[in-house]
């Protein structure tokens, strides 16, 4: 479905065809090796947008500009199509796409400026071009809103908006490709056997013809015993229509942004925070508002600046606790303060709590405060070790959650019901989790022992197993230490950078066995060594 610009918006039209003339539209990803950093990237909040057109960012002009625009991207790679087809588009119906991509055009060099030419009266469809790699283009028509702006930036800014760690995980595994003894300590899975009797009762389930469409919030029997479990743990009073099952606890945040705030608006959240967050947020087209906490101050927030963030108009603040990457467990009083301050104004508070059985005091859940606009998420991969079973849960009101559920049916239409069925036994086998606890708190106290030793500065680990750390000199930011440290060691952690823009930090996971983690402290230690540490 395309629609030619008409009229007025001809002009406009015209003005991004001549601005391509002085910068060709190009998207230049997958022409250059990801450089550590890039996760700083970002672009400009749509409300800020510049009065002319950027097209290297592929903004258009916000307010007063309301029309129709046509826009020609160059997409070199289909991932890039693919994010903005997937965008989240289909409840905003007034952004058109023609798909698959119109027209080929040659790719880099001279000849953007003829394409520029080209574009001008460009009509689909043209014929691939015999010079060169072909890049699609893709043609956007956008009428413009300000919420279309920020799904256009949101769609561009694909470029490259993966978490930082995701890319130093990537550079991790083609060094390992290459053949290289490789330690991962970028990543947040624990390396725990998952126990074979949740594998077998899934096994089973699915050989029992548990292989079909299923209730879209999730088993009725799970959402029971789900909501059992946590009434026990909070002494609370949920129902299973207060719980929605999702794949994974970061869908169950995606689906909890998406319900709070519509594109344009703000949520905030408490920093560092796992840096998904600030992608998933940009995703869903939604200005992330940052709290940032300090090292001095223990990564606990400063309740005026929560105060701030809620003044801010904000429709939500995620606060992460226990914390990645830092392991800070809050205390009861700052949980409560947190809700007290989001209920001056109405504001939910989406409370990970994943890491919730990994404290070695006590913990206090965001829905222990009785506060009620709280969507709380929890997942099966930490506790009991099952990252790949994709398997998470969200508590709330009826409200989020049935809006919750309306969105996971449109993209995912129900988790499996054989995952289900070995989420359902593990909750029956409590052992599993003090098990896995233990393991990691033996893994992150040997870890955070070897790492002071070293000289590393750090608040201990009070509640996950990640060991956030200062960059020792003569390291000047997270991504730079992460960068030598693999390229010269092979070892591999997750700079600050990725966690809220905390440059002078690294994240060191203890998710490895003890011996993994031996050696990759004698291979920090002479690194440091090396450079004069
Ligand atoms: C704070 C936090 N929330 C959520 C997740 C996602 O977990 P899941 O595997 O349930 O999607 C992670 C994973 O590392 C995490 O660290």
């Amino acid at each position: 479905m395309f629609l030619p610009a008409d009229g007025d918006n001809e002009l406009v039209a015209d003005s991004i065809a001549q601005a391509k003339h002085r910068r060709p539209v190009l998207l230049d990803v997958p022409h250059r090796e990801p450089q550590l950093g890039d996760g700083d990237l970002d672009l400009a909040p749509h409300n800020a947008c510049p009065p002319e057109v950027d097209v290297e960012r592929g903004l258009v002009p916000a307010e007063g500009h309301v029309g129709r625009y046509v826009l020609d991207l160059t997409v070199a790679t289909p991932h890039l199509r693919g994010e903005v087809v997937d965008l989240g588009l289909l409840p905003l119906a007034n952004l058109l796409y023609e798909h698959p991509p119109l027209c080929c055009c040659p790719g880099q060099g001279g000849d953007h400026q003829q394409r520029g030419q080209e574009d001008r009266g460009c009509q689909p469809p043209h014929k691939p071009s015999q010079k060169g790699m072909a890049h699609p283009v893709l043609r956007l028509t956008i009428n413009c809103s300000g919420a279309m702006l920020t799904l256009l930036a949101g769609g561009l800014s694909v470029r490259d908006e993966r978490p930082i760690h995701y890319r130093i995980f990537g550079m991790a595994k083609e060094l390992e490709r290459e053949g290289k003894p490789v330690i991962h300590m970028e990543f947040g899975d624990p390396y725990v056997e998952v126990d074979p009797e949740i594998v077998h009762s899934m096994c089973m389930s699915a050989l029992s013809g548990h292989t079909h469409y299923s209730q879209p919030a999730g088993l009725d029997e799970f959402r029971e015993r789900l909501a059992e479990h946590v009434n026990k743990r909070f002494s609370t009073s949920f129902s299973p229509s207060n719980v929605v099952v999702t794949p994974g606890s970061k869908i169950a945040g995606y689906l909890a942004i998406r319900a709070l705030a519509r594109p344009g608006e703000k949520i905030a959240l408490v920093s560092p925070i796992w840096g998904v967050y600030y992608a998933l947020l940009r995703e869903a087209g939604v200005e992330a508002v940052d709290i940032r906490t300090s090292f001095e101050s223990g990564w606990v927030p400063d309740e005026e600046a929560v105060h701030e963030a809620v003044e801010r108009g904000v429709k939500a603040i995620i606060v992460n606790n226990p914390n990645n990457p830092t392991s800070v467990v809050l205390s009861r009083e700052v949980v409560r303060a947190v809700a007290e301050i989001a209920g001056e104004r109405g504001v939910y508070v989406i409370a990970d709590e994943v890491y919730l059985d990994f404290p070695r005091g006590g913990f206090y859940s965001f829905l222990e405060t009785g506060y009620e606009n709280v969507v709380a998420l929890y997942s099966f991969s930490k506790s009991y070790a099952m990252t790949g079973f994709r398997l998470g849960y969200a508590v709330a009101d009826e409200r989020v959650i049935s809006e919750m559920t309306r969105l996971l049916q449109l993209y995912f239409t129900n988790v499996p019901e054989f995952i289900q069925h070995a989420g359902m036994r593990a909750l029956e086998m409590p052992w599993v989790v003090e098990r896995v606890t233990r393991t990691m708190w033996g893994r992150t106290d040997f870890l955070a022992s070897e790492l002071r030793r070293l000289g590393f500065e750090f608040v201990y680990p009070q509640g996950a197993f990640y060991v956030f750390a200062k960059v020792p000199s003569p390291w000047r930011s997270g991504a730079e230490f992460c960068e030598a440290l693999i390229r010269e060691k092979y070892v591999s952690p997750a700079p600050g950078e990725g966690f809220g823009g905390y440059s002078g930090f690294v994240r060191f996971s203890a998710t490895a066995g003890i011996e993994v983690l031996r050696e990759a402290v004698e291979r920090i230690r002479s690194f440091l060594e090396e450079h004069g540490g």
